[in-house]
């Protein structure tokens, strides 16, 4: 009966992080996979939702507020123009406005290029939109674009570029002369550009976060997707957007109706709260994971890690195995479960160039089994319970004893 299964669905295979997770829960260790936080989420939001809630705002609804803040706050942060009756879709989360805006665009051979590595979900919707994956690599260590590589890898076919900019698993902020090089590309190839942005205010260092969007020509172009998940501790909510020209919106909005209806009506109401949040909210939050980032990196390094790109934005370190350890990211990443009781997520889920390809045959493809996703967004004792279980690990030589 396997073979009744949909083109669509046979291509679509479990990820290393659902299977090492089931590992994980066995041996209770502690989660530092997931991009989620384990502390709790703003009060002021949480108390909005409670109330809608007992408003009995628990019916299907579209929450126009919410589109009247998101214009606002794209003209404050990007000087960008949108009418919010036409321009936006609110759909369950940037995942259901990701793939909504996949759906609404691209064909069967459409080719769609996704920049190596990155964040999953990205390569399954064009998958199963009938799209063609087309992957250009970021060198790393510090994952450069090289716009040469992306020139080449644009053809007739190409419909739409995808941008993941703070970068998941990277950490990586995209320059302003790589989105220069993008934007450039996207406006003489004539294709479109799907954003997604749900790191926009979780940068480091005084990083500046500009969306493609805001770069001449780019706006009647763009895709624009983001969520509460990130900003606001609450993944869980589902509450999320895609910003774009009025049929673009249109059609994002009449595929989330048939596929979910509405996005939660209680955490819409309470999206009004949080997309109103103080200054001193957002700089708190860079702060904080700033502040967690720094922890880990001496962490990791410590036992031995190197970590030769510090993460500019996300809440994510791609760590680099020890030069000495001469297992692969999976094995290290069993043993670090088995062990030390920790899990994180092996990097290589999220490469995607097939270098047994004429093209990408050149290049050295080793490094894709040699880092690790350590995700941060995590309570000050968690951390500290890491550091306590890797430091028990530790050898006479301070290095980690697990290879
Ligand atoms: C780059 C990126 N985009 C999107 C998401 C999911 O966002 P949402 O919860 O809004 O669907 C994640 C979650 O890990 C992510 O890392």
């Amino acid at each position: 009966m396997e073979g009744k299964l949909s083109y669509a669905a046979k291509k679509l295979t479990s990820s290393p992080i659902q299977e090492l997770s089931h590992l994980a829960q066995r041996c209770n260790a502690i989660n530092l996979a997931e991009g989620f936080p384990d502390f709790p989420a703003p009060l002021h939001i949480k108390n909005a939702a409670v109330s809608a809630i007992n408003s009995d705002l628990n019916q299907y609804r579209h929450v126009q507020g919410i589109c009247e803040h998101l214009a606002n706050i794209v003209k404050e942060m990007h000087g960008l123009e949108i009418d919010p009756l036409t321009d936006v879709a609110i759909c369950c989360g940037q995942t259901e406005a990701f793939a909504a805006a996949i759906f609404a665009t691209i064909d069967p051979g459409d080719e769609v290029i996704l920049f190596d590595p990155s964040y999953e979900t990205y390569q399954g919707c064009v998958t199963m939109a009938g799209g063609v994956p087309i992957h250009v690599l970021l060198d790393p260590p510090h994952w450069t674009l090289d716009p040469s590589k992306l020139l080449k890898s644009l053809t007739e076919r190409t419909k739409a570029i995808v941008l993941n900019s703070p970068h998941n698993p990277t950490g990586k902020v995209f320059t302003k002369d790589e989105l220069e090089a993008i934007a450039g590309a996207c406006c003489s190839r004539n294709c479109l550009a799907i954003t997604d942005e749900v790191y926009e205010h979780i940068t480091y260092d005084n990083q500046e976060h500009i969306s493609l969007a805001s770069f001449p020509g780019m706006q009647e172009r763009t895709i624009l997707t983001s969520s509460l998940s990130k900003t606001f501790c609450v993944t869980g909510w589902r509450v999320g957007w895609a910003i774009a020209p009025a049929f673009i919106a249109s059609a994002i909005r009449n595929i989330h109706v048939i596929v979910t209806d509405s996005a939660p009506a209680p955490f819409q109401e309470a999206a009004l709260t949080a997309l109103r949040s103080p200054p001193e909210y957002f700089e708190s939050l860079r702060r904080d994971y700033q502040s967690k980032r720094d922890y880990i990196i001496k962490l990791l390094v410590r036992v031995g890690f190197k970590i030769q790109f510090i993460p500019q934005g996300s809440f994510f370190l791609f760590a680099e195995l020890p030069e000495n350890c001469s297992l692969s990211d999976v094995e290290f990443v069993k043993k670090l479960i088995l062990e030390a009781g920790v899990v994180a997520v092996p990097g290589q889920g999220f490469f995607h160039t097939d270098f047994s390809s004429n093209e990408a045959s050149n290049a050295n493809c080793n490094y894709q089994k040699r880092y690790i996703r350590f995700a941060f967004c995590k309570s000050e004792a968690t951390l500290s319970a890491v550091s306590e279980r890797l430091g028990k690990l530790l050898d006479a030589a301070g290095h980690l004893a697990l290879y």
